[in-house]
């Protein structure tokens, strides 16, 4: 059954979790898809999983388009979420409403994320005003990080706490269906969700959320350039992957792939002429 905003709100309302993961390529949405996963987020973080850059800063719209486009072409069921990367909503309402259209006019996207909170409520009440359903993004948002000074665990202390709630409350007034929560601490995200009608989705913010979201090479375990506390490994992948590119070298290197069931046959008569 395909998922919608509506199924967040259902989830929210019978008590049941929803999951999230990340992909940016058609093969791995389909194989999310499969999974039943309820939401797939094409991330901003692509900058750093998929273009090898060292933060989300240099993300453009075209970047989202192009692998929003892909992940929309694998994803039957799930709902596709599409970041929207730095600059490209923070300048003003207007190129909020712009870049949210091209990503669901292009990019086939069926929702959009935006990163802060209350500075960011007009841009999230006329995007949502254009009939693009907006998914909230506090806490340690990562296109702030050198504002933050580094990736740090957000609202510890109460000034803090109290910000992300009044964040949180603006978002949701401004229409947001839902709000992802990263690096918060537990209690507080717990205490969050219970304030909200709408999902709160976590990575980094313990299980009181109402819906939980990793990077699909986090928990994977092929991206290991930095691994964050909250990420749990399901799966070596990135282990399996090496070994089987080395046996292919290996093999490459003895002659023993191809094997002979590799190849394509041909009568021997025709071949006989040509020598
Ligand atoms: O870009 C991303 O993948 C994200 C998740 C970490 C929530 O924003």
């Amino acid at each position: 059954m395909k998922n919608t905003v509506s199924t967040f709100q259902q989830a929210k309302a019978n008590g049941e979790k929803v999951s999230m993961l990340t992909a940016y390529d058609y093969s791995t949405a389909k194989l999310i898809d499969e999974a039943g996963i309820h939401a797939i987020l094409v991330g901003d973080s692509l900058g750093n999983t998929m273009l090898g850059y060292e933060d989300t800063i240099s993300v453009t719209v075209e970047d989202m388009i192009h692998h929003c486009a892909c992940v929309a072409r694998g994803a039957k069921n799930a709902l596709v979420v599409c970041d929207m990367p730095f600059m490209s909503y923070q300048t003003s309402v207007y190129d909020a409403v712009v870049n949210a259209g091209r990503l669901m006019k292009e990019g086939r996207a069926q929702a959009v994320k935006l990163e802060g909170g209350v500075e960011v409520a007009p841009q999230i009440k006329a995007i949502t005003s254009a009939g693009i359903p907006v998914c909230a993004h506090l806490g340690l948002t990562p296109q702030s990080i050198h504002a933050f000074g580094g990736y740090k665990v957000q609202g510890k202390s109460e000034a803090a706490a109290k910000k992300l709630l009044e964040d949180a409350l603006a978002i949701q007034e401004a229409g947001a269906f839902a709000v992802v929560l990263e690096c918060v601490p537990s209690k507080l995200a717990s205490l969050v969700t219970s304030k909200l009608d709408i999902v709160t989705i976590g990575i980094g913010a313990g299980n009181g959320c109402d819906g939980q979201v990793l990077v699909y090479q986090d928990m994977l375990g092929m991206f290991t350039d930095y691994v964050p506390k909250f990420v749990k490994q399901y799966a070596q992948v990135g282990e399996v992957m090496k070994q089987a590119f080395c046996e292919y070298k290996q093999e490459v290197s003895e002659g023993t792939f191809p094997a002979e069931e590799h190849g394509y046959k041909m009568d021997d008569d025709v071949i006989d002429k040509l020598y």
